[in-house]
């Protein structure tokens, strides 16, 4: 054909038709891999030598050739032997010829053939050929029937099985009517078969046994089928969760990248493994973290579990596993820094020090949780931290008053919205140590109602036998407290639920005297203040009477609070003075006190005052406060013998009430009362401050005492303070807070008080040397003593101050020599 150009292609317009006469001898195509079956189309590439001028050849003539299998693909140059002996007469309908000389042929089988010799070798094979004819048994045309239609169904779910197949085949298949043409079509579409397999189909004359073959393949090949989409099936389903939620992840991940969060939220992650890793944990707290941490990161960023869980993660990487001060226990120091930070408490100061040289010698004792209990203002809270100073330890301080929810303490369980840790482990988180100084401050004012007691969960966590793993809801992981040193403090030891109490060693800090508080202000309030107000002591100055007028005048207190604060504020005008201008050197003295501060809000001419009639007497009480000066007022007034007592009383201070009275009664005549003067009168007993509850025998006394006054007629001494409980038979018991009732009276400019006798061993053991040596003490053990230590004589005339002073100062002088 070497009229067409090259890569032409060359159609004959149509095949010979069915009748067509085979030629007995024909150009021999031999096929590698592949068999062509008579009705079907089949493209080839055909590359030989001697099988490219064959197809030029045939192209010339009347394009029908014989095509062969190759028994081995192998073989380059084949004889009649390398060919299958059955064949097909084939027409060829296409040519292509291709840039390297190679052709691409579209050819269609026609009919069977069988090779009976090759006649020549070159310069490509021809051989002699016969038609091979299918045979057909009348006989067998049912089975063959039977057959097809079994042929039709499997070979319609074999396409259906098959992802090689392409649908058409079914209809293509349907639409056939000849049984060896249908086995012959499916034989060549199933691209699955070998060569060897095919040409078997293809050699099978006999129609029937060629279906029967074809059957059993196709049964075959359902099965593999079939056992492929099971395998397939079961693995996707296997693969298929996984893969999902990798593909979602993919994708999440992208839309996340496009927002610009993606790369946020790794990063967070990988910060967060870091920190996991550099926290010291616990093994097992490592791991609950690191199971967190990967639920983490498979959550979007944006959900709200996110931020739940990554709160909770911060809460475990931020607390102090590991970290720890190194303690130093060096009791030399320990003493000096105390001192240094504080005047006075010598007894507290002593214990605190013992408490140390404990666990310096034994750090693994557990020693007792250390109680400090007193008054506002005396230093429980400075002391504790001063303690932290001394041992070089982190300080944190919780205030317990008004706790009334137990998840105050241990926290609240994750699953509430906003839940947090309780105080104890937010304390730990402040003070980024394990072994802090932890002050658990006013003890006394842990409340509990329906949320659960907190002072339950406090017990746990002051038992050093069980805090070592501390459970805190939140967290839900243990958290060792054993070496975190806790100390209490309180106003008082009564509302302490005694099992808490029972943990815990009281230290008391009773409050000062004058002289203590002027030693305070001198050594620290001063410079504290000058220094807080931008001043210095060349600024101002400030005299011991000065100092004195202040704590007179202006305070009434147990502690030195609000001395510190009076203090603060004659800095504060100093200050301001100096700002608007007058740079002179300030000291300051009473008078300019009084210019600064006002009139004194307290005088001590007012006991004297309030006493200065009949019915009136001072008593001392004790409170959470410290002590308090208390007044005790009767008046008689006509009626029908009754005792009315007001002012928020107690029943056990009623009680003394009516002791005092009954007592008077039995004893009139002996005192110079009327025996009956009860028939004719009504007595009204009122303790004064009527909105503040008072309860307690100690004012026994006092009441006894202002009875006997206004029945009389005769004034209590103004300048002298009692307290005692006493009983019918009129002996006087004691009664407790000694220290701080002798403190308050002296506040109040009280130099004389009279105790129970049973009481003086706690003026002894209790009270300062100077204190005792400032104050006169009478100790009594009845009624009578009091009242013939209490009572003035009968003023001669309204007002009279003369009348019923001297024996008063002169009382005072007397006890003053002893
Ligand atoms: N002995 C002292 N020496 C020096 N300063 C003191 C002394 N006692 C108390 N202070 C000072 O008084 C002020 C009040 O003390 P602090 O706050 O410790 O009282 P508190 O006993 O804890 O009172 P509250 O019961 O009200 O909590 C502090 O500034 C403290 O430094
Ligand atoms: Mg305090």
């Amino acid at each position: 054909m070497s009229d067409q150009p090259d890569n032409s292609a060359l159609d004959e317009p149509s095949p010979p038709g069915s009748g067509f006469e085979i030629p007995s001898e024909l150009p021999i195509l031999p096929l590698r891999d592949t068999v062509l079956f008579p009705n079907s189309f089949m493209p080839l590439a055909v590359a030989r030598e001697s099988s490219v001028r064959l197809i030029d050849d045939a192209i010339g003539g009347g394009r029908l050739i014989g095509v062969f299998t190759q028994r081995d693909a192998t073989v380059e140059e084949p004889g009649q032997e390398d060919l299958y002996p059955v064949g097909t007469a084939t027409h060829v309908h296409k040519m292509f010829k291709l840039p390297d000389g190679s052709l691409r042929l579209i050819v269609q089988g026609l009919a069977r053939l069988t090779l009976d010799e090759v006649v020549a070798a070159k310069p490509f094979l021809r051989g002699r050929v016969t038609a091979a004819v299918e045979q057909v048994r009348d006989e067998d045309r049912l089975e063959i029937d039977a057959l097809m239609r079994n042929i039709k169904t499997n070979f319609q779910q074999v396409v259906s099985l098959s992802p090689l197949l392409s649908d058409d085949l079914q209809t293509l298949a349907l639409n056939i009517t000849e049984a060896g043409k249908l086995a012959d079509f499916i034989a060549s579409s199933l691209s699955t078969l070998t060569t060897a397999v095919k040409q078997d189909v293809l050699a099978t004359l006999d129609v029937r046994a060629r279906m029967d073959n074809l059957n059993r393949i196709l049964i075959k090949e359902l099965e593999v089928l079939e056992l492929g989409s099971k395998i397939q099936s079961q693995v996707q389903s296997e693969v298929g969760r996984n893969q999902r939620e990798y593909f979602l992840r993919e994708q999440l991940k992208a839309i996340q990248k496009e927002l610009g969060e993606g790369d946020d939220q790794t990063k967070e992650i990988e910060d967060l493994r870091k920190k996991v890793d550099s926290a010291g944990m616990p093994e097992q707290v490592r791991k609950e973290a690191l199971r967190e941490l990967d639920r983490l990161s498979k959550m979007p960023a944006a959900a709200a579990e996110y931020t739940v869980s990554r709160t909770y993660l911060d809460w475990l990487v931020a607390l102090p596993w590991a970290k720890r001060t190194e303690e130093i226990i060096d009791l030399k120091r320990t003493k000096e820094v105390l001192d240094g930070d504080h005047s006075d408490l010598e007894k507290a100061k002593d214990r605190i020090l013992e408490y140390l040289a404990v666990r310096k010698l034994n750090p693994d004792v557990k020693g007792p949780i250390l109680c400090f209990v007193g008054p506002p203002g005396v230093g429980k809270t400075s002391l504790a931290k001063s303690i932290a100073t001394a041992l070089e330890r982190k300080f944190v301080r919780v205030s317990l008053g008004g706790m009334r929810d137990e998840a105050e303490i241990r926290g609240h369980r994750r699953t509430y919205i906003g839940a947090l840790p309780g105080q104890v482990i937010q304390g730990l988180r402040r003070a980024e140590s394990r072994n802090p100084v932890f002050i658990l401050d006013e003890i006394d004012k842990l409340g509990s109602d329906f949320r659960g007691d907190p002072a339950s969960a406090l017990l746990e966590v002051l038992d050093p036998e069980q805090n070592n793993t501390f459970r805190d809801h939140y967290l839900d992981v243990p958290f060792d407290l054993s070496e975190v040193l806790f100390i209490t403090t309180a106003n008082v030891l009564d509302p302490v639920p005694p099992a808490l109490r029972d943990r815990m060693e009281v230290l008391e800090l009773p409050g000062y005297t004058e002289e203590e508080k002027l030693k305070i202000a001198v050594e620290h309030l001063i410079e504290k203040q000058v220094k807080n107000h931008g001043l210095t002591s060349e600024h101002i100055t400030f005299g011991e009477p000065a100092l004195r007028a202040v704590i007179r005048g202006y305070t009434r207190e147990a502690g030195v609070r609000n001395l510190e604060r009076e203090i603060a504020s004659i800095c504060r005008k100093a200050a301001r003075r100096r700002a608007e201008g007058d740079e002179s050197p300030l000291t300051v003295t009473p008078d300019t006190v009084m210019d600064l501060l006002g009139a004194p809000r307290f005088l001590d001419e007012e006991m004297e005052e309030r006493t200065k009639n009949p019915g009136v007497a001072v008593g001392l009480a004790w409170t959470p406060s410290g002590g308090e000066v208390l007044f005790v007022e009767a008046s008689r007034m006509q009626g029908g013998g009754s005792l009315t007592l007001t002012g928020h009383l107690g029943d056990v201070m009623k009680e003394s009430a009516r002791a005092a009275l009954s007592w008077l009664r039995a004893h009139a005549s002996r005192i110079g009362i009327d025996p009956d003067f009860y028939r004719s009168a009504e007595i009204h007993l009122h303790v004064p401050s009527g909105a503040i509850p008072k309860d307690g025998p100690s004012a026994g006394v006092t009441m006894a005492a202002a009875l006997a006054s206004e029945l009389t007629g005769r004034p209590v001494r103004g300048d002298l303070a009692m307290t005692g409980e006493i009983t019918l038979s009129g002996r006087v018991l004691p009664v407790g807070g000694i220290k701080e009732k002798v403190l308050a009276a002296r506040r109040v400019g009280i130099r004389e008080v009279a105790l129970p006798r049973q009481n003086e061993k706690n003026v002894k053991e209790d009270l300062s040397e100077d204190l005792r040596k400032t104050m006169t003490f009478h100790f009594v053990t009845n009624i009578d003593e009091v009242l013939r230590l209490s009572l003035c004589a009968r003023p001669a005339a309204a007002g009279s101050r003369a009348a019923r002073r001297p024996p008063a100062r002169r009382a005072r002088r007397v006890a003053g020599r002893t």
